[in-house]
C-alpha cells in the first residue's frame, strides 16, 4: 500500500536547515495498521504530510496506494484519507451531517451518494444521532471520531491519523482505538497513525516504527520491541555528568549486564533478575568511587523500550510540549 524510498525533508529556518525527515525507507502492507510512533518533533508530521501529497519531498520516491507521489499527486489524493494533528477550529454553526456530506462532495460525491456514505460512515463511529449537531458543542472525543470520519467520507483505501487521541480522557482513546481497528477489520482500511503515546501504539498498531530525530530506528511488532527488553531495568541516580560516565563504564564492565543507557540524571541497566544484581553492581560501583544517591529495582516499562532504543525518554521529550 506504502513503499517509500530515501523520502527526505529538511526545512530554511532563520537559524539554518533542519532535517526534519533524514531519508528513510518505509513500506506498508494493504489491511495493516502502522504506528509512527516518536516524541515531539521527531519529524512524524512531516513524513505524513510527504506521503499525503501535502509536502513536497526534497529527496527519494513513494508509490502510495498505487500512484507515484511526486507525479500522480491527485492519484495519491483520491485514494487516501488524511486527518490532521489538530482539528481546525470549526466555524460557529457548522454541523457534524452539514460538514460530512459538504467533503464528500467536495471529493466528488453527488448528493445522494454523500448522504448515503454519511448513513454508513457515522455509526461506524458512534457519531449516528450527533448529525444535527454543532460542531462546537462535540466532546473532545465526539470531535476526534468526527476527524476521523471526514478523512472517510470519499471511501479511502488508506488513512492517515496524526495524533488521533492527543489529549483525550483514557476512555475517549479506548473508544477511538477499537473504532479504528473496527475499521481495518471489517472494511479492510490500512491505517498509519502517528503517536508519541507507546501504549497507544501498543493497543492499536500490528507494527511499529520508532521514529527519532528524522530517523526510523526501530520497525518491529510492539510485542518483539517489548522483548528485546525483558529483564529488570536497576537504575541509579547520579547527579553529576562525569560520574554517571564513569558508572555507565563500570556497569558495562559488569558480568550478566544486558543493556546500559544513561538519562538525564540516572544509569540503567538491564539485567535478567535486579535483586540478584544490584548487590555486586553497588559493589563494582563502590569500588570505582561512586555512590548514587538513589537505587531503585523496576521492571521495565514501554518507555524504557523507548529509552533503550534512542538513549532518551519519550516522556521527557513531551514534557516541554
Ligand atoms: N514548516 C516548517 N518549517 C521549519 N521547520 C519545520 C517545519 N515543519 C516542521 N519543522 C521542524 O521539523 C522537525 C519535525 O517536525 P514534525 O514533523 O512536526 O515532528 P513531529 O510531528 O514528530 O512532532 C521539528 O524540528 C520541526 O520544528
Ligand atoms: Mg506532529
Amino acid at each position: 500500500m506504502i513503499t517509500a524510498r530515501g523520502l527526505a525533508r529538511s526545512f530554511q529556518t532563520k537559524s539554518g536547515p533542519i532535517d526534519a525527515v533524514k531519508p528513510i525507507d518505509l513500506d506498508v502492507r494493504a489491511g495493516e495498521i502502522v504506528g509512527l510512533l516518536g516524541p515531539n518533533g521527531a519529524g512524524k508530521t512531516t513524513t505524513l504530510r510527504m506521503l499525503t501529497t501535502l509536502l513536497m519531498p526534497s529527496a527519494g520516491s513513494a508509490t502510495v496506494a498505487g500512484a507515484d507521489l511526486v507525479g500522480q499527486p491527485r492519484d495519491v489524493r483520491r485514494r487516501i484519507g488524511y486527518v490532521a494533528q489538530v482539528g481546525a477550529a470549526p466555524s460557529a454553526g457548522t454541523l457534524v451531517g452539514e460538514e460530512l456530506v459538504t467533503q464528500a462532495r467536495l471529493q466528488g460525491l453527488s448528493k445522494s451518494a454523500a448522504s448515503e456514505r454519511l448513513r454508513q460512515v457515522a455509526p461506524r463511529l458512534d457519531l449516528g444521532g450527533l448529525e444535527g449537531r454543532a460542531l462546537l458543542e462535540l466532546s473532545g472525543g465526539q470531535r476526534r471520531r468526527f476527524d476521523v470520519a471526514l478523512g472517510l467520507m470519499h471511501s479511502p483505501q488508506l488513512v492517515f491519523l496524526d495524533e488521533p487521541t492527543t489529549g483525550l480522557d483514557p476512555q475517549s482513546r479506548a473508544n477511538l482505538w477499537r473504532h479504528i481497528k473496527s475499521l481495518r477489520d471489517d472494511v479492510g482500511l490500512t491505517v498509519v497513525l502517528t503517536t508519541h503515546y507507546l501504549d497507544e501504539a501498543d493497543a492499536l498498531a500490528d507494527r511499529v516504527l520508532v521514529m527519532d530525530h528524522g530517523q526510523i530506528v526501530a520497525n518491529d511488532t510492539p510485542d518483539a520491541l517489548k522483548a528485546r527488553i525483558s529483564g529488570d531495568v536497576v537504575t541509579f541516580g547520579i547527579a553529576d555528568g562525569d560520574d554517571r560516565a564513569k558508572a555507565e563504564a563500570v556497569a558495562r564492565a559488569a558480568t550478566d549486564v544486558r543493556e546500559v543507557v544513561t538519562s538525564d540524571s540516572a544509569v540503567l541497566v538491564t539485567v535478567d533478575d535486579g535483586a540478584v544484581a544490584v548487590a555486586p553492581l553497588l559493589r563494582a560501583l563502590d569500588a570505582a568511587g561512586l555512590s548514587p544517591t538513589s537505587i531503585t529495582v523496576n521492571r521495565p516499562t514501554l518507555d524504557d523500550v523507548f529509552l533503550t532504543l534512542t538513549g532518551h525518554s519519550l516522556r521527557e521529550g513531551n514534557e516541554v510540549a
